[in-house]
């Protein structure tokens, strides 16, 4: 059989950082689909510093696929970037921030994986539940995880999510 032949299979695995600059690409399209294509500021050095320094900001899983069993030069074509934070309701929460799955390798099996993989760390590190944003026009991301039996958050309870911005940051930790 010749090699174009071949099935790709696809492997998820925990991120290295030498996959930064693969994540920040990936992180860029999802920006690009969600319409914002120029709200991605960080760079490879922060993510590097962020999710693979002493104290890491963030995990990251990364789904990537290849025409080799042994998976030599894969390709990463996904990632799930989470973290860690705390709901006084509910105690440990896991808040999964970016997932996202290259549009030639959807309908695989690779978001259901990662989910599958977040679950786990989930029940694992003693998490009670899952937070995370879908923008309110992503009706294919909303079914998606709705089919798994999500619940809007915004609708169910009436939350809107705010922000400070740095500037207001500033001003407020100056006292004025
Ligand atoms: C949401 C997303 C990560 C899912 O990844 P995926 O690898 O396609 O997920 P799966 O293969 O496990 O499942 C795809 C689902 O879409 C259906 N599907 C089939 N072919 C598809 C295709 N070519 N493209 C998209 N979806 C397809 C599948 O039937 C499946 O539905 P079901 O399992 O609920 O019945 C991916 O669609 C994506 O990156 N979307 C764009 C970015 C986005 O919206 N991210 C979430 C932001 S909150």
């Amino acid at each position: 059989m010749s090699p174009e032949h071949v099935v790709s299979r696809f492997r998820v695995r925990p991120a290295e950082p030498r996959d930064c600059p693969e994540i920040l690409r990936l992180i860029k399209e999802l920006a690009a689909y969600e319409n914002m294509p120029n709200a991605v500021k960080i760079t490879e050095t922060d993510l590097l510093r962020d999710g693979f320094g002493s104290r890491p900001f963030f995990h990251c899983l990364v789904a990537e696929v290849s025409k080799q069993e042994d998976m030599q030069d894969a390709d990463v074509v996904g990632f799930a970037m989470y973290y860690y934070t705390y709901d006084p309701w509910i105690g440990r929460l896991l808040y999964l921030e970016d997932f996202y799955v290259m549009d030639e390798f959807r309908g695989w099996g690779i978001g259901t994986e990662l989910l599958k993989r977040l679950s786990q760390i989930a029940i694992e590190t003693h998490c009670n539940c899952m937070h995370f944003l879908v923008v309110v026009w992503n009706k294919p991301s909303i079914e998606y995880y709705m089919r798994r039996g999500a619940s809007d958050l915004s609708t169910e309870e009436g939350w809107h999510l705010f922000r400070f911005d740095k500037e207001n940051l500033i001003r407020m930790a100056s006292g004025e």
